[in-house]
């Protein structure tokens, strides 16, 4: 039978779907459980090996963290990682002690190249470490194979057993040859096939819900987003219309986006209904100008909208959501946990409770959910969509919103969105758009005087919206940009464009 599989067992440490997912990016299925998961209760199947990942305890502790120790009898290689290590080498009593020193960075790093973790590895390189507690007492059968300056033991192994272990990350991009080390690990040490893909994913993840859920009803709010999206055609994959869909238009949205992004859906084969409510939404925030009071009458109606439509549809018992791994802030045991229930619902009326949440994507980065939505048939525009705020437009026309700044708001993203697209910069490029501001300015247009509105460009640069760079823009698009916007938006006097980066500024000018 082919092995096939890793776990991953965690002990709650930062980057533990990390590991999950550099295993992955080497072909090989890979998923996450609690430490303390009881070994026979996991389908061993095809088991390849098991990773143990960081932790923030001490094994000194009295209650730290432990994990079932069936799992030194599996006879499949093992890798430590951090806690990993520190718990190992504990559990075959060896010492751990905790010096002044923390060791947190990026540190040089000696090894011993004859270990089969350490192949293609160079003598000395630099690796990422974030430990305060270390091996001061080697466990009787395991042999150093790595250290550095404030870490006499930072690699150790037992071939015998088959057990490895290592005091830094090698899954974090710090560490320089971090990759090679759980290539060597996960293919030539666990010998594991690379026969994973992201459909395999998809088809599993579908099964599950199918059968976990088969008859019962859900309730999904789609956003136009690709998240939502994903996580929406999976579901319907697996339970069909007993998934009702709900796009709210609040009025706010770019461009035709209502229309395109209903016939895709509707091309998905999503059961969706699309309300519109963009009177209501613009009725309530006529004369509204300060940014957090736009939000919040945006979300509290919203929850309304969503709300009064779901009762139509009957008792959903679960509700959808796009969640995906950065979303996910809990701590600890249920990080791995797929389908998640009993949890009430972020973001929705505490009195309409569900008995729980279905989030496909939450063990998934962002990249991963795009390959998924590519695996299944979401379209590539839709897979490739930037990011965009739930109060929408709202927030990009500063001050108070009416339906002739929301018309120049929608007329100049839609040639930014053209031109970047043309330009070939669309997938390199977070998020862009353009921002009515009430400033007015003098200009001159066909020999007269003009008196119109300042529009502003933003473009930027980032992995995950929380530090932004403005994207470094060609001149020559910047002035096509600036031309079109004022010859062919009535309204537009004068284009700028904010090279402001995140921090000090944010993304959105509201
Ligand atoms: P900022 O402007 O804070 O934005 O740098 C970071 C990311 O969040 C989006 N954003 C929002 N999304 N509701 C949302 O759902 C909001 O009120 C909101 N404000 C900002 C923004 O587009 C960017 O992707």
């Amino acid at each position: 039978m082919s092995l096939n599989k890793i776990i991953v067992l965690n002990f709650g440490g930062q980057y533990d779907q990390l590991i999950v997912r550099r295993v992955r990016e080497l072909g090989v299925y890979a998923e996450l459980h609690p430490c303390d998961v009881e070994i026979n209760s996991l389908n061993l199947e095809g088991l390849a090996g098991i990773i143990l990942t960081g932790g923030p305890q001490s094994v000194n502790d009295k209650n730290s963290l432990k994990a079932d120790k069936k799992l030194f009898d599996l006879n499949v290689p093992i890798l430590g990682i951090c806690y990993g290590l520190q718990y190992i080498n504990h559990e075959f009593k060896g010492q751990i002690e905790t010096p002044t020193n923390a060791e947190y960075g990026k540190t040089p790093l000696l090894v011993d190249n004859k270990s089969a973790l350490f192949k293609d590895v160079p003598q000395e390189s630099t690796i990422w470490m974030n430990h305060k507690d270390r091996i001061s007492k080697i466990a009787d059968g395991f042999k150093k194979t790595a250290w550095t300056l404030n870490c006499p033991v930072a690699g150790m192994e037992n071939t015998e057993k088959s057990i490895y272990a290592v005091q830094f990350h090698p899954e974090v991009v710090h560490s320089e040859y971090g990759k090679t080390m759980l290539k060597n690990f996960v293919i030539d040490i666990c010998k594991a096939e690379q026969s994973w893909k992201m459909e395999d994913f998809a088809t599993q993840i579908i099964e599950e819900i199918k059968e976990k859920y088969k008859n019962e009803k859900m309730i999904c709010g789609l956003s136009g987003g690709v998240d939502s999206t994903v996580a929406a055609t999976i579901v319907s994959k697996a339970i069909g219309d007993n998934l009702q869909c709900i796009f709210v238009d609040h009025g706010l949205l770019r461009k035709n986006e209502a229309d395109e992004v209903m016939e895709t859906y509707k091309n998905l084969g999503l059961n969706v209904k699309k309300v519109d409510a963009s009177k209501e939404f613009l009725d309530l925030l006529k004369g509204v100008e300060d940014p957090e009071t736009k939000r919040k009458i945006i979300g509290n109606h919203f929850v309304e909208v969503f709300e009064r439509e779901a009762k139509e549809f009957g008792k959903a018992k679960y509700l959808v959501q796009g969640t995906i791994y950065p979303d996910v802030i809990e701590s600890g045991k249920d990080k791995a946990s797929v389908i998640k229930s009993h949890h009430n619902v972020g973001g929705l009326p505490e009195n309409m409770l569900f008995e729980g949440l279905v989030e496909p994507l939450r063990s998934l980065f962002k990249d991963e959910v795009r390959a998924l939505g590519e695996a299944i048939g979401v379209p590539h525009d839709m897979v490739w969509r930037q990011p965009f705020p739930g109060p929408g437009l709202a927030i990009r026309v500063m001050g108070d919103i009416t339906e002739e700044k929301l018309k120049i708001v929608r007329e100049t993203d839609k040639i930014l969105r053209d031109e970047i697209k043309n330009a070939g910069l669309n997938e390199d490029i977070w998020q862009y758009f353009t921002v009515w501001t009430p400033i007015k300015t003098v200009g001159v247009k066909g020999d007269a005087r003009s008196y119109d509105n300042v529009i502003a460009i933003r473009a930027v640069e980032s992995t995950d919206a929380m530090t932004v760079e403005a994207a470094n823009l060609p001149y020559e698009l910047l002035q096509t940009l600036s031309s079109r916007m004022i010859n062919e938006v009535a309204g537009v006097g004068r284009v700028v464009y904010d090279i402001t980066s995140k921090p000090p500024g944010t993304i959105e000018w509201e």
